[in-house]
């Protein structure tokens, strides 16, 4: 644990990269945030005295070691969201003195500290806490100072909330700051502030494109789902800006990248031994189901005998919530000039 302060009424604790806050006015002690179960004893003497706990989420990194806190002591004040209590009751396992956090309003026991609701940055629970211009933002501005530094924390971590990420920068802009204090890395002050913001505004910004983006991801030995691929993608360039990707050929990393950059998906596998080819499951598998939930897909392939590969990631995208805009054109290994048009009849299919 290190210890070092943000001004003469505020000291940061780290344990581990994890930073909590310590306010000490004088009158009141509450510290902000909590550190994972393994520096719940480090933490229990860092918050030993203080009046209360701030809990900006109950993420188990920021949270779980709080078990010992209250081991120790039970009758201590814990502010958290509504959700966030719910959760570290059954995370530390006991019942605990809470207190709910509301948005926009200030803490009873400190009213100095206000509080911010801000979902999903990262978890459904998490609130910000300002304190005389010292905004607690949690994983929000965290990564300053460290080996991913600010945008690799926000790509790793927040990207896949990035609508909730906008929601929250729109909120705590309009508050009076002059310091963030997150939950990992370092401090930023006020010069640094205006462009921290705008960071954050241009890494979360919505893309805005022209022509909608259809990706074409197949899997095929002796070019019969290939041939059906190719004919896709030719057709819906028409249309669409298309990305024609050879599943066998490509880095995972850049399948599923092009996958969650995708406006309509399509996914043409062979089958093989009853099933679909693992690089057509792994694809599958990074698909970045919080923002590509409700994407229209189709799938297509060849088959010998019973095409049980098609089948199978056709009914998977649907249980994902992905929507299916028309059945999946099974060909018998080589694809006709009837399959061909079939195929062109299910991709008008996909909404305009
Ligand atoms: C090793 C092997 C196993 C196969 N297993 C199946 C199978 O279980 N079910 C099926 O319908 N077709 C099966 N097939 C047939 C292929 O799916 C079929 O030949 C298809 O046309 C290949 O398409 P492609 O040219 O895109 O590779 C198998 C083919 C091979 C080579």
């Amino acid at each position: 644990m290190s210890a070092n302060k943000i001004n003469e009424r505020v000291t940061r604790y780290s344990f581990g990269g994890v930073n909590c806050y310590l306010i000490d006015d004088g009158r009141i002690r509450v510290m902000i945030g909590c550190v994972p179960e393994m520096y719940g004893d480090a933490y229990a003497a860092a918050a030993g005295a203080a009046d209360a706990v701030i809990l900006l989420t109950s993420k188990p990194e920021y949270a779980a070691g709080l078990g010992v806190l209250i081991k120790n002591r039970p009758d201590i004040a814990v502010y958290a969201s509504p959700a966030g209590l719910r959760n570290i009751k059954e995370i530390v396992g006991c019942d605990i003195n809470e207190h709910i956090v509301k948005d926009g309003a200030a803490c009873s026991l400190a009213p100095d500290i206000s509080f911010y609701a801000v979902p999903d940055v990262h978890w459904v629970d998490t609130v910000s806490a300002v304190y005389s211009g010292i905004l607690f933002s949690g994983e929000l501005f965290s990564g300053a100072g460290t080996e991913q530094g600010l945008e690799g924390f926000y790509r790793s971590r927040l990207d896949v909330n990035r609508g909730f990420v906008r929601t929250a920068l729109e909120k705590l802009s309009g508050i009076d700051i002059e310091t963030v204090c997150p939950a990992r890395g370092e401090a930023i002050y006020a010069d640094g502030l205006d462009s921290l913001f705008e960071s954050f505004r241009q890494w979360s910004g919505e893309k805005v494109r022209k022509t909608k983006k259809a990706v074409i991801i197949y899997a095929s030995f002796s070019g019969f789902t290939r041939l059906l691929a190719q004919k896709a993608a030719e057709r819906l360039a028409e249309k669409y800006e298309s990305r024609l990707i050879n599943a066998y050929e490509t880095a995972e990393d850049e399948i599923i990248s092009e996958i969650n950059d995708a406006d309509i998906l399509l996914i043409g596998t062979h089958t093989v031994n009853r099933n679909a080819p693992k690089e057509i499951w792994r694809a599958v598998a990074g698909i970045d189901l919080v923002n590509k939930r409700g994407m229209e897909y189709l799938v297509f392939g060849s088959f010998g005998w019973a095409g049980d590969g098609i089948k199978l990631i056709n009914t998977t995208l649907a249980s994902m919530g992905l929507r299916r805009a028309a059945k999946p054109v099974e060909v018998l290994f080589r694809p006709s000039a009837e399959d061909i048009a079939d195929l062109y009849k299910a991709l008008d299919k996909f909404s305009e």
